[in-house]
């Protein structure tokens, strides 16, 4: 088989794909509303769904647009009248407020720590204090600005004493990290297909409770691309999306759903694991701290704290590494001066011990190795 040059991509998605994914893009052309591309889509749908669910009691509604699409679909399309919790610990909590406050929902922000555990017994009394009822909570699994894992079963057991449907942000946990949508009490889901499902950048997906989606029927739609129920009912009539669907991003999605199948979500975590330990172990031989302590990490992010030294410079490392095939990513939490390095996609420990000799050789060349390296 023909290759394509391997990037090595630390940004978190999209992520390092295979050869065989990014061929199955190469298709016949076809017309999306063929019945062929209908079955196509219908497979990819129900497959996603048995990631984590049963597919008698949820489904998946795919957009074609990315991840934060299927965010800004589940909190435009299911919070009617009531109140809305949205868990703020990072910039992705930030950002559901932000979804929350253009579409002029009633809202209570709960902010905690970037990079501590959520403390929930605060966010009960929280709940429980909110001067109006709460029919929603939002929170983000795996927090990408920090590697910070939020207890999404324990939230779950919350919401569920306080008959509150939650949704959760599964972006760069989903399809590594184990999940079931029912024992999580978890209502609606959002993911994208460039992350750990190592497929192509432009498939969101919604992944929702059957009854809950059936009443949403009724409330009048704040939105109209987006709309939840519009397109997981036209779906189930017409098998097509209302709109163009991105046709060769959905092939390789199925390609890379049927290899994510074969290595098993387990498993594919614990090829993820030993790449972070990798990295974990290397940098702090260099010296070098990270935010988040182990029990609480993701193991699939590690922002990493920039060294203290007058000749360290974010953009000038980006390309010594760029220019050597690997990809790394600016921090993105206010003060605290950060890097980050995600391990997702296909690549392997083999690939993080490249990245940190390059990294050491980068740091003792600009005269920043930290003390202890
Ligand atoms: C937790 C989380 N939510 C939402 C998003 C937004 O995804 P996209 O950039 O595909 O819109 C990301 C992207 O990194 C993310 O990590």
């Amino acid at each position: 088989m023909q290759t394509v040059k391997r990037n090595i991509l630390l940004n978190p998605g999209p992520a390092t794909t295979t050869d065989s994914v990014k061929f199955a893009q190469v298709v016949p052309d076809i017309c999306p509303r063929e019945k062929e591309f209908g079955q196509l889509m219908a497979y990819v749908s129900n497959e996603l769904t048995c990631l984590i669910a049963d597919p008698n009691e949820y489904t998946t509604v795919l957009f074609g647009g990315s991840g934060t699409a299927a965010v800004e679909s589940i909190i435009s399309s299911v919070v009617d009248d009531e109140a809305a919790v949205i868990v703020n610990n990072g910039a992705y909590g930030k950002r559901m407020c932000e979804i929350a406050e253009s579409y002029g929902l009633d809202y209570f922000e709960f902010n905690c720590a970037p990079d501590a555990a959520i403390d929930l017994a605060a966010l009960e009394l929280f709940i429980r204090s909110c001067p109006r009822t709460v029919s929603h909570l939002a929170v983000v699994h795996h927090e990408t600005t920090t590697g910070l894992l939020n207890d999404i079963p324990s939230i779950g057991k919350i919401c569920d004493n306080y008959q509150i449907d939650m949704i959760v942000d599964a972006m760069s946990s989903f399809a590594a990290i184990p999940l079931s949508m029912k024992d999580m009490n978890i209502s609606y889901l959002a993911a994208s297909s460039n992350k750990n499902i190592q497929g192509m950048a432009g498939v969101a997906i919604c992944i929702a409770n059957k009854n809950k989606l059936e009443n949403i029927r009724h409330q009048k739609p704040r939105n109209y691309y987006l709309n939840l129920y519009a397109q997981f009912q036209y779906f189930s009539i017409n098998g097509q999306m209302r709109f163009t669907p991105p046709v060769q991003t959905l092939y390789a999605l199925k390609q890379a759903i049927d290899e994510l199948k074969q290595e098993g979500i387990e498993q594919r975590y614990r090829r993820y694991c030993r790449s972070w330990e990798t990295l974990i172990n290397r940098i702090t031989e260099l010296g070098l701290k990270y935010l988040v302590n182990n029990k609480h990490h993701s193991k699939i992010i590690t922002a990493i704290v920039e060294p203290d030294c007058n000749n360290y410079d974010f953009n000038d490392m980006h390309d010594y590494f760029y220019d050597r095939g690997f990809t790394i990513y600016p921090g993105k939490i206010g003060e605290l001066k950060t890097f980050r390095i995600a391990n997702m996609g296909d690549i392997t420990y083999e690939d993080m011990e490249a990245f940190s000799t390059l990294l050491e050789n980068y740091l003792s060349q600009i005269h920043c190795m930290e003390k202890g390296g």
